[in-house]
């Protein structure tokens, strides 16, 4: 069993930096819905359906800093207080042999770092690499390409998935992040009891744009893997935590064979594209100066951090930080077709 913290920093000591610690924590859905206020701001029934974790002001709409998500935001399904944040993802279905589809079960993940309670939804990971600046209010980024149907298109190191053998999200699985074996496709093998899903973002800044029209070219990646980051260079010089998403998805709810379609991919994304299309978005909206503080102060996996006034609140309280769906169709039970265009139909 390769503990990957210890792979992370004996990376960072192979960079000559001291071994940081790292915000790991868990987030419960918010709500599964067909909008997209970063690529399709105001547009209900947008082309594929997401999954949106954190602050509980998300909206069809997210205006840069006159947003203010750490202002208008009651509750977070993230398990801090303080983050107020939206994190969103798509969502993995299963095709049945009869062409219906439903979505894969998920839940949070265990190991060596301690199990995490979900509700739906994801781990997120904030990596600090020696002295980091945390995101500013209106900060916004994508990682991945929602369209991307070119495996090799993809940093492996970046985004990847991972077949977990094991019945059991604690038994941990391989070596660090996006590495070995993992893949950029979604493994489709009878024996992966989970999969593992692992999106990083860049961690440099251009230290200006708080976004740009691809969600993308105001942030670089130096580097890849779950290390941090590297130096950064001249055109992006601010050096941010890395924000790393962690998704388990539990596959073993169609460990019976004679149910997987006759031909093409059990597993694919709400795009109805495989693990090229992989893509995690992200809005910044921590209150105050606290996460440049938990960074600072090197505050630890979802524990209480009073040196940065963060403070962990139980699964009773995030899981209850829901939002309605602001394009009603539905999500769960077996499904005709995945809600692209139409409204979806149960089958
Ligand atoms: C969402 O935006 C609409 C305006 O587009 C506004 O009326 C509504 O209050 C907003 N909801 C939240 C939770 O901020
Ligand atoms: C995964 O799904 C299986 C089958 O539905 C279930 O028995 C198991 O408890 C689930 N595991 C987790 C960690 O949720
Ligand atoms: C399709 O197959 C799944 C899995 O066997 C089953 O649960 C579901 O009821 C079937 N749906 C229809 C419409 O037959």
């Amino acid at each position: 069993m390769v503990q990957w913290t210890s792979l992370a920093a004996a990376a960072l000591l192979a960079n000559g930096a001291a071994a940081q610690n790292m915000l790991r924590f868990a987030c419960s859905q918010l709500v599964v819905d067909r909008v997209d206020p970063l690529v399709n701001p105001g547009v209900r029934y947008t082309p594929h359906l997401h999954q949106i974790v954190g602050g509980n002001s998300f909206n069809l709409t997210m205006e840069p800093v006159a947003h203010d998500l750490a202002e208008k935001s009651t509750c977070t399904s993230c398990s801090f207080v303080q983050d107020l944040s939206n994190y969103w993802t798509a969502v993995m279905f299963f095709k049945a042999k009869n062409g219906s589809y439903t979505r894969v079960p998920q839940t949070g993940n265990g190991g060596p770092q301690g199990t995490l309670v979900n509700k739906g939804g994801l781990d997120i990971y904030y990596i600090p690499s020696g002295k980091v600046t945390a995101f500013k209010p209106g900060f916004r980024m994508i990682a991945g390409n929602a369209g991307n149907t070119e495996d090799s298109k993809v940093s492996k190191g970046n985004i990847c998935h991972r077949c977990w053998t094991a019945t059991n999200e604690n038994t941990f699985i391989g070596g660090a992040p996006c590495s070995g074996s993992d893949t950029v496709a979604i493994p489709n093998d009878i024996k992966c009891k989970m999969i593992r899903q692992t999106i990083i973002f860049p961690t440099c800044w251009d230290g200006k744009n708080l976004d740009s029209p691809d969600h993308k070219s105001h942030v670089t990646y130096s580097g890849s893997g779950a290390s941090g980051g590297g130096n950064c260079p001249s055109t992006h010089p601010v050096k941010l935590p890395q924000v790393m998403y962690e998704l388990m998805w539990n596959v073993s709810t169609f460990s019976d064979k004679s149910i997987w379609p006759d031909s093409g991919p059990a597993f694919t994304y709400s795009m109805n594209l495989g693990g090229s299309a992989a893509h995690g978005d992200y809005v910044f909206g921590w209150k105050g100066d606290s996460l440049q503080k938990a960074m600072d102060k090197n505050c630890n996996l979802n524990k209480d951090c009073p040196a940065a006034g963060l403070t962990y609140q139980p699964p009773e309280k995030y899981n209850n930080c829901n939002v309605k769906q602001q394009a009603p169709e539905a999500v769960d039970g077996w499904l005709k077709a995945m809600p692209m265009g139409e409204m979806a139909i149960k089958a």
